[in-house]
């Protein structure tokens, strides 16, 4: 059975999280492909907000589950204060929660790095988490890196002494000042690899092939946004893994020729936290609304989002990058009360009007061209079907499906799992 893939289509912070679990019911396993704890995937059920970082969003259901893919990079710590938040509420799992024996391990020290480098670039730093990300897929791809199945070796502490030894070395390198205590930061951390030790680990392209054979459904789950991909993102401002469709293939061990439906996340506005170009982004009231009523606020960082209007031109990229078959608009009841919406439609481009995104999309260089739409009035968040849709939003909405020739399944009126909207039969 061919796998199914759901991923972000701007800079992250889609909802990803929410339609994983909306759609969870739907398949067997729920496996998440790339990133790590620079994620954060939000669910909302049962009037309460959960937040997942590593684990795929799919945990919460019973029957379904949760692999976390060779792609993902997991730091312990983070890791075990999920699990600790799962078992708060009761939630049973270990027998439904797998992880790769390829998925690379996150050092205190790789973290250290990671502030070390972001401190040494001032003002041309990305705006990273701080997660760890960067320095962790650095060490995996420079072949260092230090992998979950070697936690099964028993020289495994030997490797993790000398990979922290050569961090400290670098991090001396920076010549930054970075204060810390590795002593304090390493008790923590060997104690939370007990807990991922007594965890399942798994040859998992083994198993998905397997799992593909027994007829059993697969949804890949997708972290950041395929405009934060490390290839195809806005790089240098950019996370460290590929976010879009292929990356599931290398994130998983799935082959292109198993991929079925590809469903793309997308905002009904856009936003962006940390630094890098952002052609939309508004900077007045517009954008201050956008802001507090999306309540646009990093779910790992607390950072406040940068917001602004839709862009198809960038939208359209990442629907072709990924193979997009079918779309969910997110957050379209954030939209109720703009007098006009606009979209951008083109960009101004070095003098020249361009319908597709160039290799620099700095502000010196493009300005986004607009069509603008009437406005909505009416509060969506109650809405449970299509038919109730407002005429306005409808006609957004049939704009952005011829644009981008790709039906849009799914409208999202509202955190909950309940405010979701099927315009169509999705699988
Ligand atoms: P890093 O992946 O933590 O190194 O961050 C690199 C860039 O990606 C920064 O601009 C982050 O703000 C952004 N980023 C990383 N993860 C996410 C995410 O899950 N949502 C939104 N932005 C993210």
């Amino acid at each position: 059975m061919a796998v199914d893939l759901l991923l972000g289509l701007q800079w992250g912070d889609e909802g990803k999280g929410k339609i994983v679990d909306v759609l969870t019911s739907n398949y067997n396993i729920i496996a998440r492909f790339q990133g790590g704890p620079n994620a954060g995937h939000t669910l909302v059920f049962n009037g309460k907000k959960h937040v997942l970082h590593t684990i795929p969003s799919g945990i919460f259901h019973d029957d379904a589950t949760n692999l976390v893919g060779n792609g993902v990079v997991i730091d312990p710590v983070i890791f075990k204060g999920e699990l600790d938040k799962l078992e708060e509420q009761n939630i049973d799992y270990r027998k439904s929660l797998l992880i790769s024996r390829k998925a690379h391990i996150i050092l205190p020290t790789h973290r250290l790095l990671d502030a070390a480098s972001e401190a040494s670039k001032g003002k041309a730093k990305i705006g990273s988490t701080l997660k760890g990300i960067g320095p962790t897929y650095m060490d995996k791809t420079g072949r260092n890196g230090i992998r979950i199945g070697d936690l099964e070796l028993s020289d495994w502490k030997e490797r993790y002494r000398n990979l922290a030894d050569k961090h400290e070395s670098m991090i001396a390198y920076y010549n930054v000042d970075i204060e810390y205590n590795l002593k304090e930061l390493e008790e923590e951390f060997f104690k939370a690899i007990d807990v991922l030790k007594s965890l399942t680990f798994i040859d998992s392209e083994e198993y998905i092939y397997q799992a593909q054979k027994a007829e059993k459904s697969i949804l890949a789950e997708g972290a950041q946004g395929s405009l934060l991909d490390i290839d195809f993102g806005t790089y240098p401002f950019v996370t460290s893994s590929n976010t879009t469709a292929a990356g599931a293939c290398t994130g998983l061990g799935v082959a292109p020729n198993q991929i079925g439906e590809v469903f793309g996340i997308f905002k009904a506005y856009t936003t962006r936290v940390g630094s890098g170009p952002f052609p939309t982004e508004l900077f007045d009231e517009d954008g201050k609304t956008m802001g507090r009523v999306g309540n646009e606020f990093g779910a790992t960082t607390g950072r406040p989002r940068r917001c602004g209007w839709l862009d198809l031109v960038a939208l359209k990229y990442a629907c072709r990058v990924n193979g997009v078959t079918q779309l969910m608009m997110m957050k379209g009841d954030v939209l109720s009360g703009f007098k006009t919406l606009k979209v951008c439609t083109q960009y101004k481009y070095k003098g020249k009007t361009i319908s597709h995104l160039p290799y620099n999309i700095e502000p010196e260089n493009v300005e986004p061209i607009y069509t603008e739409f009437s406005g909505w009035n009416e509060d969506l968040t109650e809405m449970s079907d299509a038919s109730e849709l407002p005429k306005a939003l409808n006609e957004y909405i049939d704009f952005l499906e011829k644009e981008l020739e790709i039906p849009i399944t799914i409208v999202s009126v509202g955190p909950d799992r309940k405010q979701t909207i099927f315009r169509q039969q999705f699988v």
